[in-house]
């Protein structure tokens, strides 16, 4: 008798987008930054917990190509709170085997916080036990036009055929190049869209929606959510045998 499986259907790659941090800040009557702090401090626990969840890789949403549209003042705030983020958590990380890297297009921001990006990445290049992607200046349309615009480079040099590219390529040249794609995308604070994010990596990821604001979104929360997708029935556009 052959013997059954029982091995769980876990995702090797959770994305998620942390919303609903001014709300939660504003519905006590605090400003919105008071929100974003709570979240980072949300995001070095569901950090934490991922490895022991099974979790491999964890990206999350910090920035949009379209949150330039906020106040001068939450942009600058959410900017210092990732370049403090790097600078306070990237001993710990680096001492708990979490490789960061970040996607999105970091042209526009500032050299101070580039800087830093850059010299976690180089640090923490070696570690394998969680890796951390951050969005920041992340838009999936923006992602695919940058995309489109280094390939249709590399074609005019002579580097690569058009006729070459194909679905695999084009995935390795996104900024998610070096990464699988998301089995499981997390959305909290009740809104029940995707806001451009990883929109060609998730054509086949599961979808999580929670009304839970990201400042209360904690790793038991996590844990349901990763019981539930694993009795979930995946087929990727074929039909079970
Ligand atoms: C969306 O909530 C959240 C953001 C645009 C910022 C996410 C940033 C953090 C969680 C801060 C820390 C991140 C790192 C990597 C240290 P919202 O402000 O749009 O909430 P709302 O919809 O209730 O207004």
């Amino acid at each position: 008798m052959a013997a059954k499986d029982i091995s769980v259907q876990m995702p090797v790659h959770v994305a998620i987008i942390m919303d609903g941090n001014g709300r939660w800040a504003r519905s006590r009557g605090w400003p919105r930054l008071v929100g974003h702090r709570r979240g980072a401090e949300r995001v070095k626990q569901i950090v934490k917990a991922c490895p022991d969840l099974g979790v491999r890789y964890l990206t999350i949403y910090a920035f949009s190509t379209e949150n330039w549209k906020r106040s001068t003042e939450e942009v600058l705030g959410l900017m210092t709170l990732f370049s403090r983020y790097i600078e306070r958590e990237a001993e710990g990380l680096n001492a708990e085997g979490v490789r960061m890297r970040f996607i999105g297009d970091r042209g526009p921001l500032d050299g101070r916080l580039r800087r830093l990006m850059d010299g976690i990445e180089e640090r923490t290049a070696g570690n394998e036990r969680l890796n951390l992607t951050v969005a920041i200046n992340y838009g999936g349309r923006n992602e695919l036009a940058r995309t489109a615009r280094a390939l249709a480079a590399a074609a005019a040099r002579g580097d690569i055929r058009p006729d070459e590219i194909n679905e695999e390529m084009l995935s390795r040249w996104l900024d998610t190049g070096d990464l699988p794609d998301p089995d499981l995308v997390i959305r909290t604070s009740g809104e029940t869209r995707i806001s451009n994010y990883l929109l060609w990596q998730s054509a086949y990821a599961e979808y999580e929606f929670t009304p839970t604001h990201w400042p209360d979104f904690t790793p038991e929360e996590l844990a349901s959510i990763l019981a539930r997708y694993s009795m979930r029935d995946r087929r990727f556009g074929s039909v079970k045998a």
